[in-house]
């Protein structure tokens, strides 16, 4: 049982839909509450109230403090693990033939939240892809929080985080300790390229996109909100390009101009108006 007012989770679930599209159901006031009361105390706030009360009142720098809260940042390293086999085994061969001319790829993470998602594509490209040695890789990892995209950068994870997911091996080779951290190398750490994009805001100019991860991020959104951004994804993406959801997602019934791609144990979506290439 929630203790928020139904006048303060509505203003919160308003302001939450319209800046960052998220939808709240008054079902979940719970997570009003589990995350809005240590951005009240952090703010010297007694109560989910005061913070509505000063969010009433124009204080901006709380009004992204508490955006960020409601986002879930849930992720992991090698998430699910076959869409990274699947770009392993199959996606990155076949850019590597047909781009083998202009020798550059562009992948990018459009919800990278703490950033184990592009920093696991950065590894497997660099531990499994010999080959791409000389090509020019961008990896780009966007995010609507600011927070999340500043420990991303930071690159250090707790023993926590690496427990999940994380190969042993690739630990090794790829961090080091530091007190009861794990510090990621930079040379993986720079391979990413970090921006701040609000996926139903206006966008900074990308470049076009090889491969998309748009993983675990349009479950928190309302359909018309999942189409519209299917269809500037779409856009964004190279005619031949590969686009990978999370588990739970689809673009079926959503957008027709993507096609479903099954591959061993997953699938990914490309566009129905693929051509050569470019
Ligand atoms: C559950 S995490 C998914 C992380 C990663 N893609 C994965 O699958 O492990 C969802 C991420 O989406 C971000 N997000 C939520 N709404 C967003 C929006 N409107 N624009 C961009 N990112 C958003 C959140 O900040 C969060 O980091």
């Amino acid at each position: 049982m929630s203790t928020v007012a139904s006048a303060d989770f509505d203003y919160i679930a308003a302001l939450v839909r319209d800046e960052a599209a998220i939808v709240i159901e008054p079902s979940k006031a719970y997570l009003v509450e589990s995350r809005l009361s240590p951005v009240a105390r952090r703010h010297g706030q007694g109560s989910i109230a005061e913070v509505v009360s000063r969010l009433r009142n124009g204080d901006r720098k709380l009004r992204t403090e508490v955006i960020e809260a409601m986002t879930t940042n849930e992720t992991s390293w090698f998430r699910d693990v076959h869409p990274f086999e699947a770009l392993h085994r199959h996606v990155i061969p076949e850019l590597v033939k047909r781009r083998s001319q202009r020798r550059q790829i562009t992948i990018w993470c459009g919800a990278a939240s703490t950033g184990q998602e592009p920093y696991s594509v950065a590894m497997l490209l660099a531990d499994r892809h010999p080959e791409l040695a000389n090509w020019n890789l961008r990896i780009i990892a966007t995010d609507i929080s600011g927070e999340v995209l500043g420990k991303a950068m930071a690159g250090r994870y707790s023993q926590m985080e690496v427990n999940r997911g994380l190969p042993a091996p690739v630990l090794a080779k790829h961090f080091r300790r530091d007190g009861a951290d794990w510090v990621l190398s930079d040379r993986i750490r720079n391979m990413v390229e970090f921006r701040m994009l609000n996926l139903v805001g206006s966008w900074p100019v990308l470049p076009p996109v090889d491969v998309v991860f748009l993983r675990n991020v349009l479950i928190y959104f309302d359909l018309p909100t999942k189409r519209a951004i299917l269809s500037r994804v779409r856009g964004a993406m190279q005619e031949d390009g590969y686009l990978f959801l999370g588990a739970p997602e689809t673009t079926l019934n959503l957008d027709d101009a993507f096609r479903r791609v099954a591959f061993d144990k997953t699938s990914c979506y490309q566009r129905n108006d693929m051509g050569a290439g470019r």
